[in-house]
């Protein structure tokens, strides 16, 4: 973050106090960074299966996007080998993370499908048309592929849910808390 040089507790020389009122950033997309950095939202394990291959990966860019009829987003890296999978799958699995899933959100957060075969780490069973879903996040749902697009580096997946399991209350797991997870892949 860049601070004004001409900052001061009693005033400032150089940019007529604006850095008084809000830190001054280089650029609208530094300041968007900070902005973004700082919201917090719950994390979530998205699987999918095209023919033989199966991949998954944490993920935070994921939201609802309709009431009635129900739709969710969720956004993939094009660099993900997740992304390989979902881009030739019809479902996907959306899986709801609580807060003692340290040790899931490392798997799939912090390491990639093209080096490791996480589903060989975990408890898993394969759901409508192959679709893994992890024995241990009953809060799941397997969404229908409604459309797929490219939005920048990533990938936005819109489901329609055709399963869903509920399991107990659980507090979910936040970004705040995943930010140290060094991401298996650079975004
Ligand atoms: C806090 C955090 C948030 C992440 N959010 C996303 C995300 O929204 N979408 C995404 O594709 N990857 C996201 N990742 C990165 C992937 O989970 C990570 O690179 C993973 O290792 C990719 O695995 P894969 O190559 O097997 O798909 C996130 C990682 C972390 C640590």
């Amino acid at each position: 973050m860049y601070r004004c040089p001409g900052f001061r507790a009693s005033g400032c020389s150089r940019c007529r106090g604006l850095c008084f009122d809000r830190r001054v950033v280089e650029s609208a997309e530094a300041a968007f960074n900070e902005i973004v950095g700082e919201l917090d939202y719950p994390m979530l394990i998205v699987t999918a299966a095209a023919g033989e291959r199966i991949g998954g990966c944490l993920v935070g860019f994921a939201t609802q996007m309709s009431i009635s009829p129900p739709r969710f987003t969720v956004c993939i890296s094009d660099k993900n080998h997740t992304c390989e999978v979902a881009r030739d799958a019809e479902q996907l699995g959306v899986h709801f993370l609580a807060v003692e899933d340290d040790d899931l959100a490392q798997l799939f957060g912090g390491q990639t499908g093209h080096e490791t075969d996480k589903f060989g780490l975990v408890e898993w069973r394969a759901g409508p048309q192959g679709t893994p879903l992890l024995d241990r996040c009953p809060n799941r749902f397997v969404g229908r592929i409604a459309d797929r697009r490219r939005v920048g580096d990533h990938f936005s997946f819109l489901l329609e849910p055709v399963h869903a399991s509920r399991g107990e209350d659980v507090r979910p797991f936040p970004f705040h808390r995943a930010k140290r997870i060094d991401p298996g892949h650079e975004a």
